[in-house]
């Protein structure tokens, strides 16, 4: 169960009407090798953000099929990539990023896993430009849609989605959304400040800051082609999941290694996992359950 306080800021939400005007990330980019340095282990598995890539990896592996090429947008240090990759050993990956420091951050992690399977090139993900048309099987992105200047960048970067992805392609694209009011993102950004450290806590607030709205969101949603839907957490839209129908029941390997995963996290993301599957399910979303 949410806190009280948490619970007390989910029912403000709920009741009020608009988000605030966006504010852009301060920088798109994040080069900054300690800006990089901090998200990194913030983000890594057992970090404080691990109960989300959990979650995505989860669904992740419903929608990803042996043989598959899958290509996740603005991979950063690739944390998400290398567990949906480690789980997925019969698909080919291709991370793509802007900023140099933060591939080299991923090409490391990706060989201290002895992954073979991930392969990492620098781009934009509004100008795919080193992607043929109907090349992937799979488009994935984590945490970056927020990085994007505008609607208009967005919508360029849904028509990239569109034209790289195969006929039945499938996508998956799961970031922040911009909450109404502004004390519902301080709380948020700042409720694990002390675990997360100060640069990652800035960086949220920022992001928070910088989300598109569900209404935008939902704007640029055709762009990206049909048969896609939008779920949001209830009561606050605070995570937002765009995703195609899953393809396949979790085969058992994947499954036994989520819940491995699931036993690997601290006991407070093994309950924000619960809660976040929970919400979901409100949204008619089933996510699987892990922790049976
Ligand atoms: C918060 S990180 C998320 C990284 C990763 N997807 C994850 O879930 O851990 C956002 C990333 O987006 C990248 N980025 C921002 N704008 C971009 C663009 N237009 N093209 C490619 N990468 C971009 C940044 O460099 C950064 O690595």
């Amino acid at each position: 169960m949410p806190s009280l306080t948490f619970f007390k800021y989910l029912v403000c939400e709920a009741f009020s009407r608009t988000p605030p005007p966006r504010e852009p990330e301060p920088a798109m980019l994040m080069d900054d090798p300690a800006q990089v340095a901090a998200f990194a282990r913030a983000g890594r598995e057992d970090g404080v953000i691990g109960q989300v890539y959990l979650l995505n990896t989860a669904q992740l592996c419903e929608l990803i099929r042996p043989g598959d090429k899958v290509v996740d947008l603005a991979c950063g240090p690739a944390t998400q990539l290398a567990q949906v990759a480690r789980l997925n050993p019969q698909a080919e990956f291709l991370g793509i990023d802007l900023a140099p420091t933060m591939l080299a951050d991923a090409a490391a992690h990706i060989a201290q896993q002895g992954l073979g399977n991930v392969r990492f090139a620098l781009g934009d993900i509004t100008q795919l430009s080193g992607l043929a048309d109907a090349s992937a099987d799979v488009v994935m992105s984590t945490f970056s849609l927020h990085h994007l200047p505008d609607v208009a960048a967005l919508g360029r970067c849904f028509a990239e989605i569109r034209r790289i992805l195969k006929p039945g392609g499938r996508v998956y694209l799961s970031d922040f959304g911009r909450l109404k009011r502004p004390a519902t993102m301080h709380f948020m950004a700042y409720r694990h400040a002390v675990e997360q450290g100060e640069m990652f806590t800035t960086d949220y607030h920022n992001s928070l800051r910088a989300a598109f709205s569900v209404a935008e969101l939902q704007a640029a949603l055709p762009a990206l082609g049909p048969g896609l839907r939008l779920y949001h957490s209830p009561l606050a839209a605070f995570m937002v999941i765009i995703r195609s129908p899953a393809q396949r029941a979790l085969p058992s390997a994947a499954h036994a290694g989520l819940k491995a995963l699931w036993r690997s996290l601290p006991a407070l993301q093994q309950d924000e996992f619960e809660e976040l599957r929970r919400c979901f399910k409100i949204k008619q979303l089933t996510i699987p359950a892990l922790h049976t």
